[in-house]
């Protein structure tokens, strides 16, 4: 088999600061030839305890070794479920940086970024159409946001209904984000069981007066899509409530399912999963949310409004929960967005989703009857094993790091927590057939491997400059920052 984990010249790098040197400099300024300025005493520090004098070329060598130990989507197959780490086409990268678009200040007076403004608007109408919601608001910076201002909108709702309520139903298979934008909204929240689906006899024993929403991820992030969503949305409009839809997973339904046709009423989008983005560490992204005719008065300020072939800002929204952020969204991935959708178009766009359910049943099938499948039924666009069946003694993080000693990315690791020991897998729509039989031979070695020789699985990784981390200690007692020997 293909062993693309091995070779290459990966070199050992020191901190910053063990390069130092007293007196090594990268540059040499000018001569003052104007008057020294100071500031105020109290503001001058003598010096930086610590701070590293290095040359140009250290420097250069340093930062240029530490990004050769990166891995990315650019790098090879990168199967995190619930990430969607699609490859981000080169050129969404290309008219992210046209300089019109990249150098517009925020401030710029709306006359002269009126062609900013129309691709806004027109992104918002595009995100509409492909979900069914009738307005979009393109504010929140990431898909958790999207959650606080969905949430937000909710609560504004009934609020001006009369009654706030207080609790909200959620899923024990939605995404771990929800329940505390629920909770930062000031909601109580439910938990409710599912057997992998949600179903509408358990949302209707369980909504109330009380109730402000039901808060569902679709498809779940088990890879499910739920197949009651249109009789839950029911049953939870008869009492009242609202339905919110994590929909961060759209990737799987682009053209083939629309959330606003079910009866959901707020739905937040990730368009750094489902609309490409280079992502993952914490951002940038953006996560827009879509609303029904009802609830667009609550949406954040200010609207983009289209007067003609004019586009404004609107604030005279007196029912809205008000500004979210500075400014209007991450305009740089809102234009990597619009880039890709028109790309693609809509055949595009369901090929893609198409591609993306194909290739999660790819692995599925290349790697059942060798790794545990705690719910067997076809997913769409990511599919969840267990270490159940592992031998030797194995679990699902010897798995994870032993991927990385044969060149992959491992998958998600123990989530979603329905799944005991889970193995989450999101190939996306982007990895060749190639990428995909490489993978599933890695994985069908390594459960090999766990029987005839588990101390690979369980010294891995081998072939990384780090080994082993221990990641508890690192989470509990974080060393943040550097600090002289003994000192
Ligand atoms: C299903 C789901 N919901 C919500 C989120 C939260 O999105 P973000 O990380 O942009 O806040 C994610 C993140 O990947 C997700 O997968």
């Amino acid at each position: 088999m293909s062993d693309i984990g091995t070779g290459g010249l990966a070199l050992r790098e020191k901190l910053i600061f063990e390069h130092s040197r007293p007196g090594r400099s990268g540059c040499r300024l000018p001569q003052l030839d104007v008057p020294a300025a100071h500031l105020p005493p109290d503001l001058e520090r003598d010096g930086i305890d610590g701070f590293p004098e290095v040359s140009e070329v250290e420097v250069v060598r340093h930062f240029t070794r530490l990004s050769s130990w990166n891995y990315g989507v650019d790098s090879g197959f990168y199967p995190l479920g619930s990430c969607t780490m699609k490859y981000n086409p080169k050129v969404n990268e290309a008219a992210a940086r046209i300089r019109g678009l990249a150098l517009l200040h925020p401030y710029t007076p709306v006359e002269l970024c009126q062609g900013a403004l129309a691709l806004i608007h027109h992104l918002e109408e595009l995100l509409g159409e492909i979900s069914g919601f009738p307005a979009v608001s393109l504010h929140p910076a990431a898909g958790a946001h999207g959650e606080l201002a969905g949430m937000m909108v909710i609560r504004a709702c009934h609020e001006k209904r009369g009654n706030p309520r207080r609790k909200v139903l959620i899923p024990d298979t939605a995404h771990g984000t929800n329940p505390a934008s629920a909770t930062l909204c000031g909601y109580e929240v439910t938990p409710l069981e599912s057997d992998g689906f949600l179903s509408a006899a358990t949302v209707a024993a369980a909504m109330d007066e009380e109730t402000a929403a039901v808060m569902i991820t679709n498809p779940n992030t088990l890879g499910l899509f739920e197949k009651e969503i249109g009789a839950i949305c029911a049953a939870v409009h008869a009492k009242g409530g609202l339905v919110y839809c994590d929909g961060a997973n759209l990737n799987a339904l682009l053209g083939l399912s629309r959330p606003g046709d079910a009866g959901i009423d707020v739905m937040h989008f990730n368009l750094h999963k489902t609309f490409s983005t280079p992502h993952g560490g914490g951002g940038p992204g953006a996560g827009p949310i879509g609303v029904t005719k009802e609830l667009e008065p609550f949406l954040p300020l200010p609207r983009i409004v289209r007067e003609g072939e004019r586009y404004l800002f609107d604030y005279d929204r007196p029912d809205s929960i008000g500004r979210l952020r500075a400014f209007y969204g991450n305009f740089a991935i809102l234009v990597r967005a619009y880039t890709y959708i028109r790309m693609l178009g809509a055949a595009g766009l369901r090929q893609a989703a198409e591609m993306a359910v194909l290739n999660a049943n790819y692995i599925r099938s290349g790697l059942e009857g060798h790794y545990h499948l705690p719910h067997p039924q076809r997913s769409l666009h990511e599919v969840v094993f267990s270490d159940q069946h592992l031998e030797g003694d194995c679990h699902t993080i010897d798995v994870a790091k032993r991927l990385i000693d044969l060149g992959f990315h491992p998958p998600t690791v123990y989530f979603p927590l329905v799944v005991k020991g889970a193995l989450m897998v999101e190939p996306t729509e982007t990895e060749t057939r190639e990428s995909l039989d490489e993978f599933c031979e890695a994985m069908v070695r390594i459960a090999e491997e766990a029987k005839t020789s588990p101390g690979l699985l369980k010294e891995a990784p081998r072939r990384t400059i780090v080994r082993r981390l221990d990641e508890v200690l690192a989470a509990r007692k974080p060393r943040l920052r550097w600090r002289r020997e003994n000192s």
